[in-house]
């Protein structure tokens, strides 16, 4: 049977997933807390990484290596670039890049190492598979570039720079390093976010807000993916 990873960074974003499971066991490891349980008939592995790309590098690897996943789904908040994203409204990436990875100097792309890739693409069956949980739950669901960088974004000309620069939609701190870890070890993955503030100059006040309600929007959201894989 498939061993179906669910990852957020902050305890808030897993939460509302683990009341819902059944049959938990709990592991310390690594320097953090690592859940195991049944919904719905399938088997999952949970974890929070902690804000940002290296923890979030870190609990992906874990859960593949250590728990035995063989499919990983992201569920958090992002802040919203493209202006159609309001508030708790929700996200999947078609790709994720790293906004905040230059080597610019030696005429590379930004976003860009050498043998990597400056925008790394998720599954193509998950993506299919949201559009039609969105469909059945009758709540719109847009597709787009996803940036992910070690910063919290509260500033608009940094948000149009990424917007420009990487044709991103939304923003956030461990997507693309969830990527690179399931590209290495050939692991089908997806991100979804649920917009909390637009990066601007009021989003550390909306993040703050808003970051319960809308962790909660993608939290249900992924439970029901979890739910239609086959
Ligand atoms: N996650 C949610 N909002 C964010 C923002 N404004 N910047 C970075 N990550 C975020």
């Amino acid at each position: 049977m498939k061993k179906i990873a669910i990852m957020g960074a902050m305890r808030e974003e897993i939460a509302p997933i683990l009341e819902k499971v059944e049959n938990i066991k709990e592991t310390d490891y690594a320097g953090n807390t690592y859940y195991e349980a049944t919904y719905k008939g399938k088997s999952v592995a949970i974890a929070y990484s902690k804000i940002g790309k290296v923890f979030s590098a870190l609990t992906a690897t874990i859960l593949i290596e250590k728990f035995g996943c063989d499919m990983l789904l992201f569920s958090g908040v992002a802040g919203g670039i493209d202006p159609d994203l309001n508030v708790g409204d929700l996200i999947i990436a078609d790709g994720l890049c790293q906004h905040d990875l230059d080597i610019t100097a030696f005429g590379h792309p930004h976003g860009f190492v050498p043998e990597g890739e400056v925008c790394m693409p998720t599954d193509p069956h998950l993506r299919r598979l949201a559009h039609s949980v969105a469909q059945k739950r009758g709540v719109p669901l847009k597709e787009g570039v996803i940036a992910t960088g070690d910063q919290f974004v509260a500033n608009t000309e940094r948000k149009s720079w990424i917007a420009e620069i990487f044709n991103a939609h939304a923003l956030e701190m461990e997507g693309a390093s969830v990527a690179v870890v399931c590209n290495a070890l050939d692991i089908p993955f997806f991100i979804l976010r649920a917009i909390s503030d637009s990066a601007d100059m009021d989003a550390g006040f909306d993040f703050d807000t808003f970051l319960e309600s809308s962790a909660k929007q993608s939290a249900e959201f992924i439970l029901d993916m979890v739910e239609a894989i086959e």
